[in-house]
């Protein structure tokens, strides 16, 4: 058993190494010129990449929602219609697959019965298959057709932190790749999404430093009993994933919503004793995310118009958020796709801390396992 390395938890030891999972998942697929991504052991060739017609990704919990990311990174960067399913759910409702088509299965593990299953229904269907996978020569990662390992290190905890984090970014890079292959962005694109990806790792030692207001936070949140969580586009995936740590480590009610939905529902639940966590970065210099952080503001504002109690992710310097949320966590500035990637850590934080100050068993919470080998 690998020992915690002085943390009083694996949960905050692996949220703590996610920058090295990161960065050991991304620079061996950059080329040493930074212009292209190399995917050795994808087990397609590029022409393979060049017909396929349609993505399904299948996963489970914490690595379908980096799929629910991946869909967005794919669809926007390499224009290859995605869909994302529930393992459980794809391996039993008679997909309709064909040889050019590629279902991702995605996974910490890589013994997901559920997983494992949606995998085998896929090949029996004749389509071509790759396994997102953190742990080496697992059943899943052996049985696809080729395999991405993402390189986060032994994940203990059963709350996943560093190996979500290491799936969104090798996804990305697999967003990139199809780009790539598919001569669907410039050389110039491809070397600032190439340099984007490759500054990620100090961005989330930067975020790390929320740490400190998550602690303050948990005083003021421990006994809450519902949570909501709210994102628009890829940061919808972060807030499924917030919302999932917080349940699991917690034991709180909570639930991921995508933030224009609200007012077809969930805004009935809105007061003064429900906490709503809304994801609002945004990357200045790109319109269709200053169009998304727009839209969001506004529910913002829509929640505190309700007594809700706002605690925001948000830019440092975001007074238009810090006018109206109760509580603002600064994310650093970055890529749309990528931002995900930094406001998940302030929620594992979150949770975390909540956990802790309920007296729980963090690493190992009630009635759940690391490996579920039951579908
Ligand atoms: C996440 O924190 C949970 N442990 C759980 O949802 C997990 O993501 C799910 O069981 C899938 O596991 P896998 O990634 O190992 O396939």
């Amino acid at each position: 058993m690998p020992d915690r390395g002085g943390f009083p938890h694996f949960m905050l030891k692996e949220i703590y190494e996610q920058a090295r999972g990161v960065r050991d998942t991304v620079q061996p697929r950059l080329s040493p010129e930074g212009d292209r991504v190399v995917l050795p052991g994808i087990g397609l060739t590029d022409e393979d990449f060049r017909r396929i017609r349609r993505i399904k990704i299948a996963a489970s919990g914490t690595s379908r929602h980096a799929g629910l990311a991946g869909h967005y990174m794919i669809e926007q960067l390499a224009r290859v219609p995605v869909d994302v399913d529930h393992a459980s759910e794809f391996a039993y409702r008679h997909p309709m697959l064909g040889a050019d088509e590629l279902v991702v299965a995605i996974t910490q593990s890589g013994e997901t019965a559920d997983t494992l299953a949606a995998l085998r229904e896929a090949k029996s269907r004749g389509a071509k298959t790759i396994a997102i996978a953190n742990v080496i020569d697992s059943t899943i990662a052996r049985e696809a057709d080729g395999v991405l390992y993402t390189y986060a290190g032994r994940e203990v905890s059963i709350a996943s932190t560093k190996a979500f984090t290491a799936q969104l970014a090798v996804l990305y890079l697999l967003a990139v790749y199809l780009a790539q292959v598919r001569e669907a962005v410039t050389k110039d694109d491809l070397k600032r999404l190439i340099a984007d990806v490759a500054a990620v790792p100090a961005k989330i030692e930067t975020v790390l430093n929320v740490d400190f207001a998550c602690r303050e936070l948990a005083h003021k949140f421990d006994r809450a009993r519902d949570f909501l969580f709210l994102g628009r586009g890829v940061h919808y995936a972060a807030a499924l994933d917030g919302a999932l740590k917080l349940k699991e480590v917690t034991y709180i009610h909570a639930e991921g919503y995508p933030a224009g939905e609200m007012k077809h529902g969930p805004n009935a639940l809105i007061d003064e004793a429900l906490p709503v966590v809304i994801l609002v970065s945004r990357d200045p210099n790109d319109p269709e995310s200053v169009l998304r952080y727009e839209k969001t503001l506004s529910n913002l504002r829509e929640v505190k118009a309700r007594s809700g109690r706002v605690i925001a992710l948000a830019a440092e310097d975001d007074a238009d958020v810090r006018e109206s949320a109760d509580h603002v966590l600064p994310i650093p500035p970055a890529p749309e796709l990528l931002l995900p990637i930094l406001e998940i850590v302030p929620l594992q934080l979150l949770a975390y801390h909540i956990a802790v100050r309920r007296g729980l068993d963090v690493d190992k919470p009630r009635n759940l396992a690391k490996a579920v080998l039951v579908e």
